[in-house]
């Protein structure tokens, strides 16, 4: 990395050359066209189809955005923003409707002209393979509860990999693998809305041996390229250096952000935390071979997606004997006094996270390559800020990353080996149960129509950021 290039010019804060700058969407929430050109239900659709009343103001998955026939001048979008490189994710329901056999033409012709499109505007292509979109038919098998399942997963990947590698250089096998295991089998989020904590690991399990595989079959076929997968790291910062305290924010961190970091980087799960799985009875079956794949594929790039801390104390009573397990039997949430919070969406904003996590990469892991692949600040009733010419005056979003790039500059003058920043996200779109209450995008979409689309003051800025590569 040129580092003497961080402080050229009359920037204060000026970042590596081809750093990448860009932002994340998935597929599921941006295509739209949901049951369109031989595409069928994901858990999404299917859930929304039966219970409507868990989404946001009712509205679903079946529009969002319509990036599906308008990517075209989303792309250009993209490129008046400052894009240099974009995320989104295929979605398995469109690529494969039956989850294995038959692939769908019109979806090959569809990523095949998003990809064109990008080359053309010399943006490059982050594809992910998965973002919380398991196909109905392969949840009906069980979901990543099921060995099928994990095979179809590793084919689907394959087929990506034959049809489109080589031109999409950037994989990601799959989005934030922890938030369906909490979402769908602890805390009843989301579909199936299970809650069992052996189930849960089980999924997780078996989600990390499906990663490995689809790295391994990556390296087998020689793709032209690098292959990762994007966490959610939310570090766990303790109430005070008392050791329960301290103790207690350790094993929501094993929990939470060492159970996949590790695998996927170090190629085994944190000793402690199969101590605590077995102490309680709780591991999952793990087959022959399993920890093998895991320990022979380790990822070549890591995405971090980083959003807010989590603050922890020790238990005030004693870990139930008789309830179910939960990770919460094991620490208590930390209210901090003080802490700065996004009063549009309640979540803490600490900036300074992002440079400890940064830290770790380099001291903990090897000093692996990464980037920042998601950040970003949610906006409810964002309307409310629009400017008299008519976009939106959103000076808090620019802050809020402003605030955070000083703190991966930071962090990158010390050796951390940051390969970019990725915003959450293009346009405004559709967050599963959340539908379109919190507004992300660089761009504003008409939600009256999901068509209109606006380049708010930040798309401005962040097109500057890009083109200065630093401010
Ligand atoms: C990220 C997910 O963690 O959070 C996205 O990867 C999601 O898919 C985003 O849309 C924002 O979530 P919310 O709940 O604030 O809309």
């Amino acid at each position: 990395m040129d580092i003497s290039s961080l402080h050229e010019h009359n920037l204060t804060y000026r970042f590596p050359k081809n750093f990448w700058w860009g932002s994340a969407a998935s597929g599921p929430q941006t295509e739209g066209a949901a049951l369109m050109d031989g595409r069928k239900q994901s858990i999404w659709d299917y859930w929304y189809s039966t219970e409507p009343a868990c989404f946001h103001n009712g509205v679903g998955p079946e529009h969002t955005s319509d990036f599906y026939h308008r990517f075209k001048e989303d792309i250009q979008l993209m490129k008046e923003t400052g894009h240099n490189s974009f995320r989104t994710s295929i979605q398995w329901s469109r690529l494969i409707p039956d989850g294995t056999g038959k692939v769908n033409e019109k979806a090959v012709a569809f990523y095949n002209q998003v990809i064109d499109e990008l080359i053309a505007h010399d943006i490059e292509l982050f594809m992910n393979l998965y973002h919380f979109d398991m196909p109905m038919c392969m949840q009906e098998k069980g979901g990543w509860e099921s060995r099928e399942v994990i095979d179809a997963y590793v084919n689907y990947a394959e087929t990506c990999f034959r049809l489109f590698g080589g031109r999409v250089k950037y994989w990601f096998t799959f989005n934030e693998p922890i938030v369906p295991v909490e979402a769908g089998y602890l805390y009843n989020w989301h579909y199936p809305n299970v809650i069992d904590f052996k189930r849960g690991a089980t999924v997780a399990h078996h989600t990390i041996v499906a990663h490995a595989k689809a790295v391994e079959a990556f390296k087998k076929l020689k793709v032209d390229g690098k292959i990762g997968i994007i966490l959610n790291l939310t570090p766990s910062y303790p109430r005070s250096q008392d050791a329960e305290d301290v103790k207690a924010a350790h094993i929501a961190d094993l929990f939470f952000n060492r159970s996949f970091l590790d695998p996927v980087t170090k190629g085994e799960y944190p000793r402690d935390l199969v101590d605590i799985l077995k102490e309680r009875d709780l591991l999952p079956a793990v087959e022959a071979g399993d920890l093998e794949v895991i320990k022979n594929n380790p990822i070549d790039l890591l995405g971090v997606n980083y959003y807010q801390p989590r603050r922890v104390k020790a238990k005030e009573k004693p870990e139930p004997e008789s309830a179910p397990f939960m990770p919460e039997h094991l620490f208590d949430p930390y209210i901090m006094p003080g802490r700065k919070i996004n009063p549009h969406r309640g979540w803490e904003i600490c900036e300074e996270v992002i440079y400890d996590i940064m830290i770790d990469l380099r001291d903990n892991y090897s000093n692996l390559p990464f980037f920042i692949s998601e950040n970003g600040m949610g906006v409810e009733g964002e309307e409310k800020f629009r400017h008299a010419e008519g976009f939106i005056e959103d000076d808090y979003r620019i802050e809020f990353i402003q605030e955070h790039l000083k703190w991966v500059h930071k962090a990158l003058e010390e050796g951390a080996n940051c390969l970019g920043y990725h915003l959450w996200t293009f346009m405004d779109n559709w967050s599963w149960t959340n539908a379109y209450k919190n507004r992300y995008g660089l761009v504003e979409v008409d939600l009256k129509n999901q068509l209109t689309r606006t380049v708010k003051k930040s798309g401005k800025w962040y097109k500057q950021l890009s083109e200065n590569n630093g401010f």
